[in-house]
């Protein structure tokens, strides 16, 4: 079959590189892509929120799969897009409807929905500019650190964990009514802090059935010891050790089938990926967050864990099968070390040549900001390429990624030589 995998990041490389190895592929599309995604499929150049661009290229190439990495399109209802038109309806779309996308999209709808259903969570408030006086006293009777987010996308930053009560409310002020980030803001969730480690777990769902892929854990601070400001994620590693077969089964009992049965039970269309984030309280797994993806850097060890055709699981969905595929995991460890720009995530430089890429041997090689320019490859954004390497065990397969991080130059390049150093 012909696939249309909309993005441009590690993630989709990940995502084009195995379903590039299934029998069934038959042409692979990226939009627009990267640098390693051009080596396995063909880039084309249409924005991902491009609903009719993209319409006409999936009717001009026969595309009968296409595959949404990042969430802006969901959100936005490229889901619904497809399905309300008379063309596209039956071309299968991997990707929440827009009302399932809400999951991620509003924090109010997803804590809204954990309630509804029983699923494990922080306790939590929400607050607009008319109950701010509400807010105060609420976050009064918590105890620091505060957490408070803005209920919309905001690029994730929108997420501040505050020490201090006074600070606390002048930003809870500054979100609802001065807009920190924008319409975002002008609701804001106020929870309860929940102290642990995390992790994050993925499903697979028709809508109906589900397949639990591996777990991983991800790093999103910018400085070695978890410290400095958020990025997109330095670095993952999958599975997490401390998340074993029983630990995924109450994972499971507890949040997994809830979710997919509230959604079910709620008349919301879900055929895509669900991205859970957990933090490990005292042996209680709770939700801090969906996303309606999968994760990046996540993916580039979660998906090179699969052993099975990716590419027949995606098809499963479309063709009413996907309870009947089968899905195995290798036994051996994946991580990733992700090398950025210098100064992201804050301001960097674009176009630096990167060398070195055919040295590496031990890794693969997963692009997320690259560019193809005549002969040579450049850093086209913050984050640059991330090296996933397998081990029997994290730290044999954690000595491959570093090794081949040195072996890459670009000028400005930085990566965390201490992922998984809390494992
Ligand atoms: P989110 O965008 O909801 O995933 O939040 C971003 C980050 O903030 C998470 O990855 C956690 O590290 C942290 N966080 C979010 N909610 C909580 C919470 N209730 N308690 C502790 N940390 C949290
Ligand atoms: N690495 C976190 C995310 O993809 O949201």
């Amino acid at each position: 079959m012909n696939i249309l995998i909309l993005g441009s990041g590690g993630r989709e490389h990940a995502f084009a590189w195995k379903i590039a190895k299934s029998s069934s592929c038959n042409k692979l599309f990226i939009a627009p892509g990267n640098a390693g995604t051009a080596e396995v499929g063909t880039n084309i150049n249409i924005e991902i929120n491009d609903f009719e661009s993209i319409k006409k290229f999936v009717l001009t190439e026969n595309i009968e799969l296409v595959l949404v990495g990042p969430e802006d399109p969901l959100v936005n209802g490229i889901y619904n897009f497809f399905k309300e038109n008379e063309q596209l309806k039956d071309v299968s779309l991997i990707g929440p409807s827009k009302e399932g996308a809400q999951l991620e999209g509003s924090k109010q709808f997803a804590k809204e929905f954990m309630f509804r259903h029983n699923i494990p969570t922080a306790k939590y408030q929400t607050f607009t500019k008319n109950n701010l006086a509400e807010g105060y006293t609420f976050l009064e009777s918590l105890e620091a650190p505060y957490v408070l987010k803005a209920d919309g996308l905001a690029a994730g930053k929108g997420v501040l964990l505050l020490n201090d009560l006074q600070e606390a409310k002048d930003e809870l002020k500054t979100m609802v009514a001065d807009a920190k980030f924008g319409v975002a803001s002008s609701t804001v969730v106020i929870e309860e802090f929940l102290d642990g480690i995390e992790l994050s777990v993925f499903i697979l769902t028709d809508g109906d059935s589900y397949k639990i892929l591996p777990s991983a854990k991800d790093y999103k601070r910018i400085g070695e010891g978890d410290t400095g400001l958020n990025t997109g994620g330095m670095g993952a590693i999958s599975p997490v050790p401390f998340a074993d077969r029983f630990y995924i089964e109450k994972i499971e009992r507890e949040i997994i089938k809830p979710t997919v049965e509230g959604l079910k039970k709620d008349n919301i269309e879900y055929k895509g990926f669900i991205f859970i984030g957990l933090i490990n309280v005292k042996g209680e797994p709770k939700v801090i967050e969906y996303n309606v993806r999968m994760g990046d850097p996540e993916t580039e060890v979660v998906i090179p864990r699969i052993k099975s055709d990716l590419l027949n699981l995606l098809k499963g969905i479309g063709d009413g099968t996907f309870s009947e595929e089968d899905l195995e995991i290798t036994e051996e460890v994946a991580t990733t070390v992700m090398l950025v720009s210098g100064g992201y995530p804050k301001t960097y430089e674009k176009g630096k040549k990167i060398t070195g890429v055919e040295k590496v041997s031990d890794s693969i090689v997963f692009h997320a900001g690259t560019k193809q320019e005549g002969e040579s490859i450049k850093t086209n954004g913050g984050r640059v390429i991330a090296l996933t390497s397998f081990g029997e065990n994290m730290n044999d397969a954690l000595k491959k990624s570093f090794d081949s991080a040195e072996k890459i130059a670009f000028e400005g390049k930085y990566f965390r030589k201490d992922i998984g150093f809390d494992l």
